[in-house]
């Protein structure tokens, strides 16, 4: 039996394109595909023991996946150099105009071809250099202990099989090292140590010479956040500096106006951060610099540029790219005010490289689409499961690059998910190994957010008539927990007379969701997600609440305690009396069901990939759309018109006791 390997170049490029379905391979399939030429009954064997962890990986979590590089068993090959194989990458120097993307061109091919065969991309080009860290549970001392940071089937070149020579373009970014391409024979070896582990395994039998962007240490990647107060911008970037070797800084300014210049913070984490595998060991991936500065003093509403640089000792300058901004309006300020909201986006390769798993399908879209409509929305909320890297750190850096374009001139504000913060016995309120062993240090890291201590990620952002409280589902936030207490004083602080319209964010769902993993569990949410939280959402009469983690889209009535506070489902007005659930988690990766029966509360649900826009027109008029990420069209919507008084209108339990007196 010899499956058809994996993914042709034309149905990798549909995986790439606008208007993907919702669509999606199942994982026993793709994995089997993956495993090339077997014997019948080893095959029989692996299907039922993929059949038994597909199985296992859907009982575990709403939506989960394989991380594509987990699909590669590295530590396991062994090197045996083949005098008949080579591989050639062109060109050899990237980046000489100051590019921070190229593509690149492989060419490869051996005698003895076969669709196990392929090429892994790997960054530092001397994958093989250091010492292995070398765990328990590997046997012996790994040759090669370090991932690649992507990787692609020999015969996606057409023709590989026939002639033994292939060719394919991959797309690089600057991540502060050089890259070697290596040909690879006897599969990935992933699926099964017990069963395959003498049938397969991964032999290196060519490498390429080194090829490497001018200046690998480049500033690359900007990312704006709101800082703690309305008028503070934060730009935080990437660089091979350390602070020894060139000082980082913001050069900045309103239109025509002399520049100023801001010095930026640096940080790093080394492996010893990382609380388990892959983080700590073949997923491991040097994160560079990471600098932070802030903007102060911004005038409202006004457009600023602003460029990042080193100072190196000489006094030349390394300089980024030149961006410019919108700065936030004042807390309460009366303008048009545009959010963007969704979670689960991840990352994808527009090369089609690690695209086997369909691990987030729609990412790609949904960036593209943000994208192209740049120009109408001001602020990006993405709450949470930002690159599902789980524990390759180099998908950290792709993550970055992808929504560059967005980052680099909207504030993107973000939230915890379980791929960036859990791992067993780390002070989580899931003991769960979500994110590879990271435990939050990489999404603590590479972006910022005004938080108080960022280690626990619940902040609160003014933007205009909006107050955002955003929680940190992977910590407690039951009653009587510092988190209950932070999201009843960001909600009961704020004037909603200025600030009318206020939202509560968190990745998980704590609210309400028909999702069908809940319901196989007995609920319609989070284990305790809202018991503690609904009182608080409706004394301070919250008007949407915001979840991810679900794949896929769900609103709700105004509702309170599982009742529907009216009928009434596009048009809500008059006294406030129940908050809005809203699941946006289709941001990209791949899709979950709901349950069969739908609830009463559940107004709208789209199984596709799409993201939330809420437009505040003014104190007493809103609008909700929600868009799909492939066409970027509005699918579904309601209003809300409302005045202040609606808001201070009493309802169950709603407001504090009143006394007779006169
Ligand atoms: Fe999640």
């Amino acid at each position: 039996m010899a499956p058809s390997i994996p993914i042709s170049p034309q149905s990798a490029a549909s995986t790439n394109s606008k208007r993907l379905s919702s669509a999606r391979l199942c994982a026993s399939a793709l994995m089997v595909a993956s495993m090339g030429s077997r014997d019948d009954a080893t095959m029989v064997a692996v299907i039922a023991l993929t059949a038994l962890l597909a199985a296992a990986a859907a009982s575990g979590s709403p939506a989960e996946g394989f991380q594509p590089l987990s699909k590669i068993a590295i530590h396991k090959t062994t090197v045996q150099l083949h005098s008949s194989a080579y591989v050639e990458a062109t060109p050899a120097l990237l980046g000489e105009q100051g590019e921070d993307t190229e593509w690149v061109t492989v060419k490869y091919g051996w005698a003895n071809q076969s669709v196990d065969d392929w090429i892994a991309v790997f960054s530092p080009a001397d994958f093989n250099s250091g010492a292995c860290p070398n765990p328990s549970r590997y046997l012996g001392e790994p040759l090669l202990c370090t991932a690649p940071i992507k990787y692609q089937y020999a015969n996606y070149s057409a023709n590989y099989m026939y002639w033994g020579k292939g060719s394919i373009r991959f797309r690089l970014i600057n991540q502060r090292a050089d890259f070697a391409f290596a040909l690879f024979t006897g599969g990935l070896e992933n699926v099964s140590s017990l069963l395959l582990l003498s049938l397969h395994q991964p032999k290196l039998i060519a490498v390429s010479e080194p090829i490497a962007f001018k200046n690998p240490k480049a500033p690359v990647f900007p990312r704006l956040a709101q800082g703690n107060t309305h008028d503070e911008m934060t730009v935080t970037w990437t660089s091979g500096y350390d602070i020894s070797e060139a000082y980082p800084f913001v050069e900045w300014s309103v239109a025509g106006a002399q520049p100023t210049r801001t010095p930026a913070g640096t940080l790093t984490f080394n492996r010893g951060s990382m609380c388990g595998e892959p983080a700590r060991t073949i997923g491991w991936r040097d994160p560079g610099f990471i600098h932070t500065a802030f903007m102060r003093n911004l005038w409202p509403n006004k457009e600023y540029s602003y460029k990042i640089g080193h100072e190196l000792p000489d006094g030349s300058i390394v300089w980024g790219k030149p961006y410019t901004f919108r700065a936030p309006p004042t807390p309460g300020q009366n303008s048009l005010q545009r959010v963007i909201v969704f979670g689960d986006m991840g990352k994808a390769e527009r090369d089609g490289s690690n695209e086997f798993a369909n691990y987030q399908p729609g990412s790609l879209n949904t960036t593209d689409t943000l994208v192209e409509d740049l120009d109408n929305y001001d602020i990006v909320f993405h709450i949470g499961d930002m690159p599902y890297a789980n524990g390759y750190l180099s998908q950290w850096d792709q993550f970055t690059a992808q929504v560059a374009p967005i980052t680099a001139k909207k504030p993107y504000m973000i939230a915890s998910g379980n791929h960036e913060r859990d791992w067993p016995n780390t002070g989580g309120f899931f003991d769960v190994k979500d994110s590879g062993g990271e435990c939050g240090v990489p999404a603590e890291t590479y972006y910022y957010y005004p938080a108080e201590n960022r280690a626990n990620f619940w902040y609160k952002v003014d933007y205009g008539m909006f107050r955002f409280c955003v929680a940190d589902s992977e910590h407690d936030w039951r009653e009587g927990t510092p988190q209950y207490s932070f999201i009843e004083h960001c909600l009961s602080t704020v004037d909603r007379k200025h600030q009318p319209w206020l939202i509560f964010a968190a990745h998980r769902v704590l609210g309400y969701s028909s999702n069908s993993w809940y319901a196989s569990q007995g609920s319609f949410e989070e284990p305790e997600g809202r018991e503690s939280l609904q009182k608080l959402w409706q004394k301070y009469r919250v008007d949407m609440a915001f979840f991810g983690h679900v794949h896929n889209y769900e609103r709700t009535c105004p509702m309170y305690q599982n009742q529907c506070m009216t009928r009434e489902r596009s048009r809500y007005s008059g006294t406030m009396n129940g908050t809005i659930f809203v699941v946006a988690g289709g941001g990209g990766s791949h899709l979950s069901d709901y349950t069969t029966a739908i609830p009463r509360w559940s107004v709208f649900r789209d199984r596709d990939f799409g993201f939330v826009k809420l437009t505040a027109f003014n104190h007493s008029s809103l609008l909700f759309e929600y868009k799909k990420s492939s066409d970027g069209k509005v699918y579904d919507s309601f209003t809300i018109d409302r005045d202040y008084r609606d808001v201070l209108s009493c309802v169950h339990d709603s407001c504090f006791p009143t006394t007779l007196a006169t």
